[in-house]
């Protein structure tokens, strides 16, 4: 295992390379001594131009464009970044969850780039960049409740520090994006489907169809969306032939759906993460992954959280989809207690956070990123 050498003013400088899915990404951060981070450098390219023909991620295609342009990529970061790879103290590269070809592309990368110049290599769980994403972007260290809402994940979690997560609940089917994804399909809407249902959303009123609250009242934190999906489905049906008009409502109350069954869910949370931290612990709501952009979900999540005598912490919007600061944030703050990992990294397609966690329904989802 390599020694890890901190600059004299203890500031650590990482690289950090990101391939799990549909984007590649790498970015430079630098984390001083006094545990305060800063992005030198954040280069993301994503591959929707290359998937749409087939309507979703195709992951060996995703695999081929990485290999294609992640060196590009690297020396854009480090170009932008001002540094060369002797002057870095880590390398950070997502190992998983994801979509195995993929990762393995960002794997044999980053080893190779750390084997060439003797720098440290830190395995990062893509999960565990989302979770502490905000502690990059305003300083913010656990302990905090996260939800973390993204394309394959859809869990609360007690995050207790750096590496030690339990999970609270999880989605017993679908993924908050998977469902806007599939939304946004079933309307005939661009792809990705998250931004594409919330622009359309801004020009529908609410109120219009009858939508399901999935969960509601239920008092695990659990979440389940296949059935919103089915709804919307059946909604567009009966509607058809849609309008424009006819499709702006359909999605501002598929936000609507969504907004409510997710305030009502993180409403339960609370009490376990009262449970979970004691009773004296900060209330911190922080909420991450691709879905964390949409708005309507953050309008509902702030008036949860006030309600509740919560602060809501959401990284800005360009840093809650997949990006490379937060791998390079996640590595250094592992750098930092001394987790670096020996070469012959292993990449996961499925790794969770809370490795005790038990399925919620059954033997639990199977997807790339479950
Ligand atoms: O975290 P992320 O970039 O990748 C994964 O780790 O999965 O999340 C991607 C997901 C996609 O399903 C995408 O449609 C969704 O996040 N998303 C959004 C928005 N922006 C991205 N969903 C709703 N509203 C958005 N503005
Ligand atoms: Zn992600």
């Amino acid at each position: 295992m390599h020694q890890v050498v901190t600059a004299v003013d203890g500031a650590l400088k990482v690289l950090g390379i990101e391939t799990s899915c549909d984007e590649t990404a790498a970015a430079v951060v630098v984390r001083a001594a006094d545990g305060t981070g800063r992005i030198l450098s954040n280069v993301v390219r994503a591959q929707w131009e290359k998937h749409r023909p087939f309507g979703g991620v195709v992951p060996e295609l995703a695999a081929r464009a990485h290999v294609e342009c992640l060196d590009d990529i690297v020396r854009e970061a480090m170009l932008t970044a001002g540094l060369t790879f002797p002057q870095l103290d880590g390398i950070a590269v997502t190992a998983g969850p994801g979509l195995i070809g993929g990762l393995m592309v960002g794997v044999v990368t980053a080893e190779t780039l750390a084997l060439l110049n003797q720098t440290p290599l830190i395995a990062v769980n893509h999960l565990e960049a989302h979770a502490l994403t905000v502690g990059l972007t305003e300083g913010l260290k656990p302990a905090y409740l996260l939800l973390l809402v993204s394309g394959g994940h859809t869990q609360l979690l007690a995050v207790h520090d750096v590496g030690r997560y339990t999970r609270l609940g999880s989605t017993i089917d679908d993924a908050l994006g998977e469902a806007f994804d599939k939304t946004a399909k079933l309307l005939g809407l661009g792809a990705p489907g998250g931004p594409a249902v919330e622009r359309a959303a801004a020009t529908g009123k609410t109120g219009r169809f009858e939508l399901p609250r999935p969960m509601h009242g239920r008092p695990e934190p659990n979440f389940s969306f296949s059935g919103l999906k089915n709804a919307i489905r059946l909604a567009a049906q009966a509607a058809a032939p849609v309008s424009d008009q006819d499709i702006a409502d359909l999605c501002a109350d598929f936000q609507a759906a969504v907004a409510g069954s997710v305030a009502d869910r993180v409403r339960k949370a609370f009490v376990l993460a009262e449970a979970a931290f004691g009773a004296g612990a900060p209330k911190r709501l922080v909420v991450a992954g691709g879905v964390a952009a949409n708005q309507a979900l953050r309008a509902s999540l702030s008036s949860v959280a006030a309600e509740a005598g919560y602060a809501l912490h959401v990284p800005p919007v360009a840093l809650c989809g997949d990006n490379g600061a937060m791998i390079a944030w996640a590595g250094a703050e592992r750098l930092a207690r001394g987790l670096v990992d020996p070469p012959g990294i292993v990449a996961r397609a499925r790794w969770p956070l809370d490795a005790d966690a038990k399925a919620v329904l059954g033997k639990g989802r199977l997807g790339a990123k479950a």
